[in-house]
């Protein structure tokens, strides 16, 4: 089975829209790693695409706050401005969808899907002392997450945990072979807010049959994302951290 693997689009139809033109034909099933809503101009086409089109999807942060399952105290101003705009913007199906998301860990064949770690879901797995610390949680030798908004991960090789890197700014791909005897925390990267200093919209194909994953980055229509944030009366800085993928 050949899945694509989705995370972080918060509400960025520009960027969905480039990696859906990437990646079409590529894979059989698509799946994603929660934060579909919150920053962007667009919840609502984006949302939709996810419920036509996904066939698993665990909730991120910004889904619980987006529909008031989680109150706001824990966001900084901008992403509260933003969330309480996305609350308004969402309609009521759109809202019911994003509140019924399960929590992760979901389990999908031989791998799993969490948004931040698999012992919290709100959890940031960002350097190798936190990841070691989820790799003990791991019910699989694979798991893909998000939330950190940074592309790459972690490998266990049985005596260390090592980093994956983003894909490099001169590549659009990397890939990686999966050996068996090892263990991987894969992050796809963000769709829609990417802040690992490359400001394309980051995705992952995995291959299950291969055992090969692939890390993309494509480009898309910063410009009209940005204008769209603005025009939404969003804050001007949600706009301008889509040129530096910051
Ligand atoms: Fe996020």
């Amino acid at each position: 089975m050949r899945y694509l693997i989705l995370s972080d689009l918060h509400a960025n139809l520009q960027a969905l829209d480039a990696v859906v033109a990437a990646a079409t034909g590529h894979y059989d099933q698509a799946l994603c790693c929660g934060d579909l809503v919150g920053y962007g101009a667009n919840p609502n086409p984006v949302v939709e695409w996810v419920r036509a089109h996904c066939s698993h999807v665990v909730r991120g942060n910004h889904d619980k706050a987006c529909t008031g399952l989680d109150d706001l105290e824990w966001f900084n101003p901008v992403a509260r401005h933003a969330a309480l705009w996305t609350q308004h913007a969402l309609s009521p199906d759109n809202t019911e969808f994003a509140r019924q998301l399960p929590k992760g860990p979901l389990l999908i064949e031989n791998f799993e899907l969490v948004h931040g770690s698999p012992y919290d879901e709100d959890e940031y797995v960002l350097a190798v002392d936190e990841a070691t610390q989820a790799f003990n949680y791991l019910e699989r030798r694979l798991t893909f997450f998000g939330h950190t908004h940074v592309q790459g991960g972690f490998i266990w090789n049985r005596s260390r945990v090592e980093t994956i890197a983003r894909t490099s700014l001169r590549c659009d791909s990397q890939v990686i072979e999966i050996d068996r005897d090892c263990a991987y925390l894969v992050n796809p990267g963000s769709i829609g807010q990417p802040r690992d200093g490359d400001p394309r919209a980051a995705y992952v194909l995995y291959d299950s049959d291969a055992s090969m994953l692939t890390y993309y980055r494509v480009e898309y229509d910063v410009a009209g994302a940005q204008k769209a944030i603005r025009n939404a009366g969003l804050p001007d800085i949600l706009a301008d951290r889509l040129s530096v993928g910051r």
